[in-house]
């Protein structure tokens, strides 16, 4: 695999969509992408209009809905022209508080107010509104059903993950992103995250600092915690519950561990993590074997505890490399982060810097002075009594994978500006999506498995035709 040049013409087309997809500036295919991605990139040359004012909206304005708008309109994020014009969301309680903030930044801005809706398709529709963007921040279940209403309006669409909690609306989103020629970026954020950028295209695919890797390793533990809570004064009624698809007001809230509105911890967190094995390994995994149960809350659907491990064969050379993956709801143990292992050390990297920003070099490893030399890593030396280890910290403010963020990007800074900025640049017609819709979908294959293959206590093996959309 370290011997691979990214310019040659792989086999596999899920490969070329793998490593297309999230190449930097410095990492460009010469033999070709594929056809998700190549229309991506003709989708935005396209694009004319008024790009220096985007109008857009927001379906969802629960947790992460807050957390995209502060995302946009934190003026560091260097997201100039976003003009936030509606907000929909069936829960007053969530609408009216994004609509308090939304206006306070509009009124500044001198953009006038937003208007509220609780049906996205009949937001869509008003077409006084003049919009742009859509961004899709409601439980997973509802992704496919607003993004398509997004694109067939004409709309860009930036989703959440996870794409779908059902492998065959993610196929529609794909076809849909195709058949209107509109954007579709899925909310993997660690894509246009620079640390991940440089550490993974600059240090390990590019420069091969690690050698040849052969494991993968991720976790995400979280202690114990109660179900999400709501104020009674608040509640929707029984009616509109009814009306929009929730038995209860518990269900509405801790919608995750649910099979109808998603797929448990294993798809809510795993698949940011997942992602990043495929990403690595330049291919989508070959099979995956799964243990896991509701073994602590047992009022919940979802398995709260999951273990699994994912083979990946290497499209050209074969060469084998795995990776385990582990979800424990029941523990924080190590917190979240990934790690790849290779024959000259190991990245250990998390969206928290703290919990992962480093390299471990192998007692074989080159001599890696070079690339601190080249700025590339940072050299740094503990002592613990007489032993000394010197280990490399990754440092991307040199990276011309992401030059202009400042660093370390951390959870506190927001680390969902620089996807939205990869997202709204490619808008403008001056990037390619990082996580465009086929992206997404392979990661949805791979990911919603490791629940089948929990259910059956079999090891599953993809199919190369598993990871393609066809219409
Ligand atoms: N990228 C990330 O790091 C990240 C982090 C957290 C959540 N997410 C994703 O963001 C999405 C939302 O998660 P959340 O934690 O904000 O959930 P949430 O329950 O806090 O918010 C969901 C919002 O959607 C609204 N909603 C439900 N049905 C609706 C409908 N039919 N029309 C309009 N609005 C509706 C709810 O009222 C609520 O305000 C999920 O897909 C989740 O996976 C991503």
């Amino acid at each position: 695999m370290d011997k691979e040049k990214k310019g040659t013409n792989m086999a596999r087309r899920s490969f070329l969509t793998r490593t297309a997809a999230a190449a930097g500036a410095g990492a460009i295919m010469a033999g070709g992408l594929s056809n998700a991605v190549s229309q991506t990139a003709t989708t935005k040359t396209a694009r004319t209009g008024k790009l220096d004012e985007l109008n857009v909206a927001i379906v969802g304005v629960g947790s992460q809905g807050d957390v995209l708008v502060n995302s946009c309109l934190k003026t560091n994020a260097d997201i100039p022209g976003l003009r936030f014009k509606a907000v929909c969301d069936i829960w007053e309680f969530n609408r009216k508080k994004a609509v308090k903030r939304i206006n306070a930044y509009n009124e500044k801005k001198g953009y006038g107010t937003v208007t509220e809706y609780t049906d996205c398709q009949e937001m869509l529709d008003d077409k006084s509104l003049d919009l742009d963007v859509l961004i899709v921040a409601t439980p997973d279940w509802l992704h496919a059903e607003h993004a398509i209403a997004g694109m067939k309006a004409g709309l860009d669409v930036y989703c959440e993950k996870e794409m779908s909690n059902s492998l065959e609306l993610a196929r529609q989103m794909v076809l849909t992103e195709r058949e209107t020629g509109k954007l579709l970026q899925i909310g993997h954020q660690r894509r246009s995250n620079p640390r991940y950028r440089h550490a993974i295209e600059n240090l390990v695919l590019d420069s091969k600092v690690l050698g040849r890797v052969m494991q993968g390793y991720g976790q995400w533990n979280r202690a114990v915690s109660e179900d999400i809570g709501w104020a009674p004064k608040d509640a929707l009624t029984a009616e509109e519950l009814a009306k929009y698809g929730y038995d209860t007001m518990s269900r509405f809230r801790n919608w995750r561990w649910y099979k109808r509105y998603g797929g448990g911890p294993i798809v809510d967190l795993g698949s940011h993590q997942i992602d990043i094995f495929s990403w690595i390994f330049g291919a989508d995994p070959k099979s995956v074997v799964a243990s896991g149960g509701i073994d602590y809350y047992k009022q919940h659907e979802w398995y709260d505890n999951v273990m699994c491990l994912f083979e990946y064969e290497h499209p050209k050379t074969k060469e084998m490399a795995r990776a385990f993956y582990q979800v424990q709801t029941t523990t924080r143990y190590g917190g979240f982060h990934e790690a790849f292992m290779g024959e000259y050390g190991t990245l250990v990297i998390s969206e928290v810097p703290r919990d992962g920003n480093w390299l471990e070099k192998e007692i074989n490893s080159p001599d890696w002075n070079k690339w601190v030399k080249k700025g590339y890593l940072k050299e740094v030396s503990t002592k613990m009594g007489k032993t000394k280890t010197t280990n490399v910290v990754l440092d991307a403010r040199v990276s011309p994978a992401a030059p202009k963020w400042p660093l370390p990007i951390e959870l506190g800074m927001l680390p969902h500006q620089p996807h939205l900025h990869n997202f709204f640049d490619a808008v403008r017609g001056k990037a390619k999506l990082n996580c465009p819709g086929i992206v997404g979908y392979e990661t949805a294959v791979a990911v919603l498995a490791v629940n089948d293959a929990v259910k059956s206590q079999k090891k599953i093996e993809f199919k190369h035709e598993d990871f393609e959309v066809h219409a």
